[in-house]
């Protein structure tokens, strides 16, 4: 069997260290804030891969239509040999890309999650005999260094997760990502796209409530990991879309007048009745502005490919 191997570019306390850090600024902010990368954890992950599943949420469904229609043009394009995914979580829209990618030598999956990487990759190797796999656990936003494996290398960010980051964030990923790259080597770049107001709200304000579970679980796991106080009950799921940004913003609203206390931070927090904490911005995009994007930080768009119903695209760029 091919091996399969894993690298942790992030120390064992790193999550701890960075959640803290994360929740005391955002606490303590105004407007209150939090990060949505703690979303993520197995409640959380359960909870996102039903989303991917509700009528209203169609990024994913939108993704996986282009990749099924594309991956071919893709790995003619690319001719890659290392497929670098980051963000992989559970792999599953990248085995279109494996399949179409005949010559390809190496899958580097990298997500924060040690446990996703590990069944991810286990599973693939023993489906792809020949195929190596290096999973890396690695805070990709932060900047990272790849394995020696060999060119050319695709760089694939899909599910539109870039929308997650604000523009000036977006622009420190966009130039470490380019950073990684050498000549013949590209991105594949999966962003939603701006529509219909109604349709973007629903499809993060669902009606069977599971987008307001998967909201509310970041108080969850603050309790948990942080001994916090938070009843997720107290609060209300929001979504509402910023037309001027031009990204759906994910709020939760205190019910009433409360006082959370978090022990690992010594921190009482106050929220006045009716006060919002924003929970997650996921950006929508159009093509001239990825193209910009993209630009800005040394690469140049060279497909654009969307859903029949120009819904999300898929961009390749080169550097
Ligand atoms: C996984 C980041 C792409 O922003 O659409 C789904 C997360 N948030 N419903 C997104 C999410 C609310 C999702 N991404």
């Amino acid at each position: 069997m091919s091996p399969f191997l894993l690298t942790r570019n992030l120390p064992e306390d790193a999550t701890d260290a960075a959640l803290r850090a994360d929740v005391l600024k955002g606490l303590t902010g105004t407007p209150k804030t939090l990060p949505p990368k703690w979303f993520y954890d197995a409640q959380g992950s359960e909870l996102f891969e039903k989303i991917t599943e509700l009528p209203e949420y169609y990024p994913t469904r939108a993704e996986r239509e282009i990749l099924v229609d594309r991956a071919g043009e893709i790995a003619a394009a690319t001719g890659a040999r290392t497929l670098v995914e980051l963000g992989s979580g559970s792999s599953e829209k990248t085995r279109f890309l494996l399949d179409a990618l005949t010559g390809l030598h190496t899958y580097v999956p990298v997500d924060v999650s040690e446990s996703a990487l590990t069944q991810a990759g286990q599973a693939l190797v023993e489906e792809r005999p020949g195929l190596d796999v290096h999973a890396l656990i690695a805070d990709f936003t932060g900047g990272m260094a790849l394995p020696d494996t060999p060119g050319p290398r695709l760089v694939a960010f899909l599910g539109g997760t870039i929308g997650n980051l604000l523009p000036a964030e977006r622009a420190g990923f966009l130039a470490s990502v380019r950073a990684l790259l050498s000549p013949g080597d590209a991105l594949l770049l999966g962003t939603d796209l701006v529509k219909d107001e109604r349709v973007l709200v629903e499809a993060y304000d669902d009606a069977a409530g599971v987008t307001a579970a998967f909201n509310k679980n970041v108080l969850t796991v603050i309790d948990r990991e942080l001994g916090a106080d938070f009843d997720p009950g107290a609060f209300e799921h929001v979504a509402v879309w910023d037309r001027d940004n031009e990204w759906i913003e994910m709020r939760l609203r205190s019910r009433t007048a409360q006082t959370v206390k978090v022990p690992a931070l010594d921190l009482a927090v106050h929220f006045a009745a009716g006060e919002e904490m924003r929970t997650e911005v996921s950006a929508k995009f159009r093509r001239d502005g990825v193209r910009a994007e993209l630009s800005a930080a040394g690469l140049e768009l060279a497909h654009w490919w969307t859903d029949g119903q120009g819904r999300f695209a898929l961009s390749l760029s080169v550097a």
